[in-house]
Order: C-alpha cells, then structure tokens, then sequence
C-alpha cells in the first residue's frame, strides 16, 4: 500500500543510500527521489536500488538527482545531509557546518514542497530540527528529528541482549537531547508490562544507561570512518511509514515544544503521536523527580547550543 505519493530523501550517503531502500522495500510511496551533490552518487544508488525491484517485489520508483528541484511536491522530505561525526568530535562540532547546509535545503523545501512533512536526521538533531523550521517556515508540526527513535531502539537491544528476551517485547522511551545527556527513562521501561526494575539490578540498569548514551560514539569507534545507518536508517523508516499511513504511533522524537514541559520554543526529544500530519500531539508524562531534573540538564544543553545558532544568518 502506498503511503505516500512521493519521499525525497536528501542526502545520498550510507543513512541516505540504506534509508531509500528501506522506503523503497516496504513500497511506502510511489516514487523516491535520492538527492545529493557528489554527481553519480545518488543517481547510481537509486538506479542499484531499482535494480533490486524485481527480486525484492516493490513497485516504488526510485531516483537519483543532483538538483534540489527534484524534491517538488514531495509529501514527506527526509533530511540526512550533513558532515557525519568523525571519532572525538561532539554532536556540537558539527552545528555551524551542518546549519549551512540546511540552509539551502529548507528554503529548497520551503519554495518546492511546503506541504511535506519533514524529518531532520542531521547532527546535532535537536539544533538542526529548530533550525530547518525556522528557514523554511512550515508549521512547527510538520518539522521533526529522529533522535529518541533510535536511541530507544538501543536502549530496548542492550535490554533484551541482557535480559535474554526478545526485543520487541522490550518497551522505552529516550528523552531529551540525542547526546551524551539524553535520557532514558527508566520508569517507563518494561518487558511486556513487566517493570524494568523487578527484571534488572541498578548497576545493570546503569550500564545499559550509559551504553545507550554513548550509543553512536560506539559504533563511530567501531567503523573508524563514519557513524552509524542501519539502525538510524530503520529508526527514520519506522517514522516516515507513521506519517505516511497515519498510524498515530506513541513515539520519542525530537519536537518544537511551546510550554509543553514548562520549555518554550525549543526542540527537544518527548513522546509525540505521529500521524499524517506529523507530530500531531506531545505527550507530557510525569518523570521520577531525577529523571526531570536530567531533562532539564538536557534542555540545557540544547539552549546552549540553539545560542551558537542565534548568531548565524537564516
Ligand atoms: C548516532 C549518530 C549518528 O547516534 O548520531 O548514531
């Protein structure tokens, strides 16, 4: 069933490359479009992807273009472009380099495709979330990051991996900032209903804490050149097919808060349903008093970096 009419995926590198076939795989839209600026890239792996078609059974068409004006009238816009983390460099490092590129991809967005739906996957994700909304104008609902996503999906792994457990069976949620202060949240974690803390000790609930937190410098560690895109690329597929099929799922993303958990004007990782017209509600929950105050951490250090952003031209 298709979902959508049309996904431009921006950004033809390994996120970019794995997400399109993953769209193309679950036959989420009519047509793809791979848009990069390195001339060959997105074009050969669209075409790679294609070739797959017959084998795999999808009907999706899949593109590549160099050309920003490829992306008109998509309904949903994937954002991947961007400098990837490199061993020792923060999330932050990145933020002026990435702002600059976005820049021209929102204003692209916002002259081809103003009716789409857009999710930021480019780092630092909260900062580059609250900054493509502001170039581009959409409303603040149709703009959102990835973060959380993946940060649970690692949190419910290094769970189920633990506990022996299958892991889907393994409920979270990952809020805040996707950084070193992102939180997991303990209190609403469980195996099938079953609280997280009658299944785990404290220190193997910390280790897993911690490990999600460091979750992408460990892969980035481990590949030496570059950061991580199968899980990130699964993580960004399961939100473009809640969008595309109005699914309403109950998911951590990264969303542009107006006084929802006391923060004004900020983008940050909370539960949100998603549907077709994206973050369509916040969800506020009551947090542990610790796990508030480790929010607030995080939100601090958005705010933090949403300062080096103020002083850049929009
Ligand atoms: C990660 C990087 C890409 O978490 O942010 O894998």
């Amino acid at each position: 069933m298709t979902a959508f009419q049309k996904v431009a995926v921006l950004g033809a590198g390994n996120v970019g490359g794995s997400l399109a076939q993953r769209l193309a795989e679950m036959d989420l839209a009519r047509e793809v479009v791979l848009v990069d600026i390195i001339d060959g890239l997105p074009q050969g792996k669209a075409l790679d992807i294609q070739e797959s078609a017959p084998i795999i059974g999808f009907s999706t068409q899949v593109t590549g273009s160099l050309a920003l004006e490829a992306i008109r009238d998509s309904d949903f816009v994937i954002e991947t472009a961007g400098l990837a983390r490199k061993p020792g460099m923060s999330r932050s490092d990145l933020l002026t380099k990435n702002a600059d590129i976005l820049r021209g991809h929102a204003a692209a967005v916002k002259s081809y495709a103003p009716n789409a739906v857009v999710l930021i996957v480019t780092n630092p994700v909260d900062v580059m979330t609250y900054w493509f909304r502001r170039v581009c104008g959409l409303p603040a609902a149709h703009v959102f990051g990835e973060s959380g996503t993946l940060d649970t999906a690692r949190f419910r792994t290094f769970v189920a991996l633990e506990l022996g457990v299958a892991p889907r069976d393994v409920t979270s949620f990952v809020l805040g900032t996707h950084g070193d202060t992102m939180v997991p949240i303990l209190s609403l974690s469980s195996v099938s209903g079953v609280p997280l803390s009658r299944l785990l000790s404290i220190d193997q609930m910390a280790a897993i804490v911690k490990r999600t937190q460091q979750g992408g410098a460990e892969i980035v560690n481990l590949l030496k050149t570059g950061s991580a895109y199968f899980a990130p690329s699964a993580a960004q597929a399961e939100l473009a097919r809640a969008v595309g099929r109005d699914e309403k799922r109950l998911l951590p993303v990264t969303a542009h808060l107006r006084g929802e958990y006391g923060l004004q004007d900020l983008c940050i990782g909370v539960p949100a349903v998603l549907g077709r017209g994206g973050v369509e509600k916040v969800v506020e929950v009551d947090l542990t008093p610790a796990e508030r105050a480790a929010f607030d951490a995080s939100a601090q250090a958005v705010r933090d970096d949403l300062q080096v952003l103020a002083a850049l031209p929009v």
